[in-house]
């Protein structure tokens, strides 16, 4: 692979798979967006909202594998995609689906149910909506979701101003299967292409995709200073918003090593690279936290690019993830130049946006201890219930014996610099019986913790009395015989 930074001519022509049509692109830049080189093409369907991954009228489908040998569309925000993390892949925009006159069945059915009036979002709600008509899990007779085996929650990335959501709804549960022509629907039948290595160097800095981890830790020995790029859901907004610019911009979501999801007899391993939706599917009910908290996670535009490792990556003290893995007890798995290290998640976090990771390493898994502590809950306090900022977000993992706490982790974030465990109220319930009164008691203890701001999300005050809450709530909801009696 060359060396970035090495004298080369200028690199800056991929080549993509484009609505079926093989395209090269040419002039990327390490910052371009999907979003941007598609407008530029002239497929002006995709369209520019907020830049940021909030409104969903970018969204297009991005063909990836399966586990059985096919093709998943999955819908994404192109304004957060760069391109070079494109080269060798498949896009379909709202172009790609039909035409008017020979409207593609979701086109038709937002069209003929008064599903768009301005139009602003429809292509986007149309690529949110295609991807849960080919779904293979719907197709397959879902009985989770709507009429239809339509899961709703699948447009709540997308927004609409005009129209109301009540016609776009019935628009996804008039959905049918696609017949047998469809020729996405044959497309899925076939593996997509693996992303392919990639270097692009440019004027404005230098794009890498390594093929391989031995790769990637020596593109970093050369550039500790390099932007690591996984699903760009926080980098993408950085560079969209605040202009951000990299001189290395190196892609690690491919990483194979950083794909893997492992399970052994005395941890679980979740490979830093996977998103969210994948880690979703691929993990079931093996680890039922996660399972509870995965919905709660922005949306499923962003949790089909979202990583864990970006989500330790950024170090946010608000980030969703550190509250359920600190309750789980998971441990950060660092690689570098001098191997692997295992850092427990408390230890990884020095400050605000600050962690142990030395230059030259990447986060190469997340490893959770077994067995699982059996009772388990995650209360995320936002204005809205899904797809929002948390004010307070806070993961549970409980272990009783003869009714009395044996063992009790409580992550927080949003109540202090880092995310933190709740010491006092754990150390508080441990050896007690799991009571109404003792819980009150550890509640009360809970609602110091940390120092939570004072900002435009929520109060200190308004923070504080939310933590005493969701201990209470954990309590009320895992102790059935306390619900009858309340009631
Ligand atoms: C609309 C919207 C909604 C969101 N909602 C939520 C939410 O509900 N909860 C939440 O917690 N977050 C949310 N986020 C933030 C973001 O989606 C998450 O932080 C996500 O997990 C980032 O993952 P990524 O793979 O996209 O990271 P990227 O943007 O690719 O990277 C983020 C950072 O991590 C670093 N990084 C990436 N991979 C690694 C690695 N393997 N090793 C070391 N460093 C790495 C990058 O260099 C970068 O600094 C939201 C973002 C948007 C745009
Ligand atoms: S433009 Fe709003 S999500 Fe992309
Ligand atoms: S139809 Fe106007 S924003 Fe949705």
């Amino acid at each position: 692979m060359p060396n970035p930074s090495s004298p080369t001519s200028e690199l800056t022509t991929l080549e993509l798979t484009l609505n079926g049509q093989r395209r090269a692109a040419l002039g990327v830049r390490p910052h371009t967006t999907l979003l941007n080189w598609l407008r530029d093409q002239g497929l002006t369907g995709c369209k520019e909202g907020c830049a940021e991954g909030e409104c969903g009228a970018c969204a297009v489908l991005v063909a990836r594998p399966t586990e059985d040998g096919g093709a998943r569309l999955e819908s994404v925000n192109a304004c957060l995609v760069l391109m070079g993390t494109l080269a060798g892949q498949e896009v379909v925009t709202a172009e790609g689906l039909g035409q008017p006159g020979t409207l593609h069945p979701v086109q038709h059915e937002l069209a003929v149910r008064g599903g768009s009036q301005c139009g602003y979002c429809t292509p986007g709600f149309v690529m949110s909506m295609a991807a849960e008509y080919y779904r293979p899990e719907r197709l397959a007779g879902d009985p989770h979701h709507g009429p239809n085996g339509f899961d709703i929650h699948a447009l709540s990335g997308n927004l609409c101003r005009c129209t109301g959501y009540r016609p776009i709804q019935d628009a996804a549960y008039a959905l049918g299967t696609p017949p047998e022509s469809d020729p996405l629907a044959q497309r899925r039948r076939h593996t997509p292409p693996a992303p392919q290595p990639t270097f692009l160097s440019t004027p404005d800095g230098d794009f890498v995709r390594p093929g391989s981890l031995t790769e990637a830790l020596e593109v970093l020995a050369a550039h500790p200073e390099a932007k690591l790029l996984a699903g760009g859901t926080d980098w993408g907004v950085e560079v969209n918003l605040r202009h951000a610019r990299a001189g290395v911009t190196m892609a690690v979501d491919g990483l194979p090593e950083l794909r893997g999801l492992t399970v052994n007899d005395d941890s679980i391993e979740l490979g830093a690279g996977l998103n969210l939706s994948e880690l979703e599917r691929r993990l079931g009910n093996q680890i039922p936290l996660l399972r509870e908290w995965f919905p709660h996670f922005a949306s499923r535009l962003i949790r089909n690019s979202a990583t864990l490792g970006g989500n330790l990556g950024t170090a946010s003290p608000i980030g969703d993830s550190p509250p359920v893995l600190l309750a789980l007890d998971a441990a950060v798995v660092l690689t570098g130049p001098a191997g692997e290290r295992e850092v427990a998640l408390p230890e990884y976090f020095t400050g605000y946006r600050q962690t142990v990771r030395r230059p030259g390493e990447l986060i190469r898994a997340v490893r959770i201890p077994l067995p699982l502590a059996p009772i388990t809950g995650f209360y995320k306090v936002a204005k809205r219930r899904f797809d929002d900022i948390s004010s307070v977000a806070v993961g549970m993992a409980l272990e009783l014996e003869g009714g009395a706490v044996k063992r009790i982790r409580i992550g927080l974030g949003g109540v202090a610099a880092t995310p933190i465990r709740g010491l006092t109220a754990e150390a508080a319930l441990t050896g007690q019986v799991w009571n109404e009164k003792n819980v009150r008691l550890a509640a009360k203890l809970l609602g110091t913790e940390g120092t939570p701001l004072d900002d435009h999300r929520a109060s200190r005050a308004y923070r504080a009395a939310m933590l005493e809450q969701t201990l209470l709530k954990f309590f009320f909801e895992q102790t059935p015989q306390r619900q009858e009696v309340r009631g």
